[in-house]
């Protein structure tokens, strides 16, 4: 899909439904290409959202899934401010609701209450083939969450990112940098967008 295409999704969601989102368009539609990608290498892929806030990542990563064919599933989490982050989004409900507007979309999607690093724990070594980072940017937290998820990704090949890679003083570049300082041998590619998505493919040397 082109990004005019995108764009008339995006439009379609901004106009239907009650979905709000902080991530611009280009931001989501790289998010849409990466998911395409990873489905493209491989058929049956398990997907994380960290930070569903309206489902906005979620459904555009969904929409990769979707036109790659994917057999895949995304798993999408959100503690709907339980910790005190002042979240003012549509809550659980609200985005199964609005999310079920586009019935080819949500049968990707596994919608979840839940703080992100008690579930990053529950997952697998060696299950997540793409990563969205993308919930609370402190520093610490977003340190923890990459220590927590790294072991989670797919060795052979997957995709980590994350979103606000530019907002220096909440921490995201700080814990980025470091965490891609002490996995450099993991790492084949990293890099950022003229947005603020920053993105790394994992690919451990055998
Ligand atoms: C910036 S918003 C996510 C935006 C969304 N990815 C999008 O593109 O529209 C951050 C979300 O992270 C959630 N969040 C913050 N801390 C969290 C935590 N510890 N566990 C799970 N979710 C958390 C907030 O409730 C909020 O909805």
């Amino acid at each position: 899909m082109d990004y005019d295409s995108f764009l008339d999704f995006y439009r379609d969601v901004i106009d239907n439904t009650a979905i709000k989102t902080f991530t611009l368009a280009q931001e989501l539609y790289e998010l849409y290409r990466m998911s395409y990608f990873m489905c493209n290498w491989e058929k049956n892929p398990l997907f994380f959202d960290d930070g569903t806030y309206d489902g906005f990542s979620a459904l555009s990563m969904a929409l990769g899934m979707k036109d790659a064919g994917s057999k895949g599933i995304l798993i999408s989490v959100d503690n709907y401010g339980s910790n005190g982050y002042q979240y003012d989004g549509i809550g659980l409900d609200g985005v199964k609701r609005e999310c079920s507007k586009y019935p080819e979309l949500i049968k990707y999607i596994d919608f979840i209450k839940s703080d992100d690093l008690n579930y990053i724990r529950t997952l697998s070594s060696n299950s997540l083939s793409f990563a969205f980072i993308d919930s609370w940017h402190e520093y610490d937290h977003v340190k923890k969450t990459l220590l927590a998820i790294t072991p989670k990704m797919k060795s052979n090949l997957s995709m980590l990112c994350g979103h606000d890679y530019s907002w220096s003083e909440c921490g995201v570049v700080r814990a980025v940098d470091g965490w891609r300082e002490v996995n450099k041998t993991k790492l084949w590619a990293f890099g950022n967008s003229i947005y603020s998505i920053w993105y790394s493919v994992i690919r451990e040397k055998q």
